[in-house]
């Protein structure tokens, strides 16, 4: 099994903010080789000239996840460029609140398209690459989101257990080919996308803490990587009530939700 290569090239997609751009930064603090993507090529420069007086080096590779030509033509580019990837970090993503009363195609179909495609997007090169090397290592994160379905996050929910279902089934086949997948699933972090949020977050945590254990799950054999941890055991034990109980818990969450909306006072049932 691959294990973390300090001297092979890392890359990490959704690395212009928030957590992908904590965990580069931190990357680069160690000594490694990390090429930074996202569609916003000045933040990029950016986290690029924060490093410099760091060990590593950051090179920036923007580009869109959800164009299919382009992340391949970046591959491309950035293995004659930089030598072999040695670790794909697929991070970019969004979040799109939707309650029922919103329901729309259009919110599905962007979170689709980004959380969803943008990472199959990019597996497609590096799985082709890697298993033709008979090594490598990707990290594909996903949410504690996908463990279970939460009113307000149909759409962003569906795409995060996705994720999990394929990490699931492709594990067991990579590691035939000798390539190492680990599956991240964060709770609450305190990032650009979370600080749109105006619902208490449960155990949020710090971006700081959040990039360690990040750097510190790549370092091991665990295929699921979760931070914090004390809000995935509470979404695990979630997913494992009986339907009657799990609704007795999500639906006071859906009157909270609604109520919150009309401007009328929080449900406490
Ligand atoms: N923060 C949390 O509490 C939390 C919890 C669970 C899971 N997650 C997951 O962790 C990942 C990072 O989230 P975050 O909180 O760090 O969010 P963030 O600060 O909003 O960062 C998202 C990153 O993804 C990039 N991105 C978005 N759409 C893209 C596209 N089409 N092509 C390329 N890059 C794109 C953004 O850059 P550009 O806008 O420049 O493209 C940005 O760098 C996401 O997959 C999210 O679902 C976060």
């Amino acid at each position: 099994m691959a294990r973390l290569d300090r001297n092979g090239l890392v890359w990490i997609t959704g690395a212009s903010s928030g957590i992908g751009r904590g965990l580069a930064l931190l990357m680069a603090k160690r000594g490694h080789r990390v090429a930074i993507s996202a569609r916003r090529a000045e933040s990029l420069e950016e986290v690029v000239k924060e490093a410099e007086p760091l060990k590593g080096t950051l090179y920036p590779v923007p580009l869109d996840v959800t164009d299919e030509a382009q992340v391949r033509a970046a591959v491309d580019a950035m293995e004659s460029e930089h030598g072999e990837i040695a670790l794909a970090v697929l991070n970019a993503g969004t979040h799109i609140p939707l309650d029922v009363e919103d329901f729309n195609t259009e919110a599905f179909r962007k979170l689709i398209d980004v959380n969803v495609m943008g990472v199959v997007n990019c597996l497609a090169p590096i799985i082709e690459r890697m298993r033709a090397r008979k090594r490598g290592h990707i990290a594909v994160v996903a949410s504690v989101a996908g463990y279970c379905g939460l009113p307000s996050a149909a759409a962003y929910g569906l795409t995060k257990a996705g994720l999990i279902n394929m990490c699931e089934a492709l594990e067991p086949e990579l590691a035939l080919d000798g390539v190492q997948l680990q599956l991240v699933n964060p709770g609450f972090v305190r990032t650009p996308l979370t600080d749109k949020n105006d619902f208490n977050m449960p155990f949020l945590m710090e971006l700081d803490a959040a990039a360690a254990a990040f750097y510190e799950g790549l370092q091991s054999d665990r295929f699921e990587i979760v931070f914090p941890r004390r809000m995935a055991c509470a979404m695990a034990s979630l997913r494992r009530l009986p339907y009657r109980l799990f609704f007795k818990v999500t639906r006071p969450m859906a009157r909270d939700i609604r109520n919150k909306k009309k401007g009328g006072a929080r449900s406490t049932a």
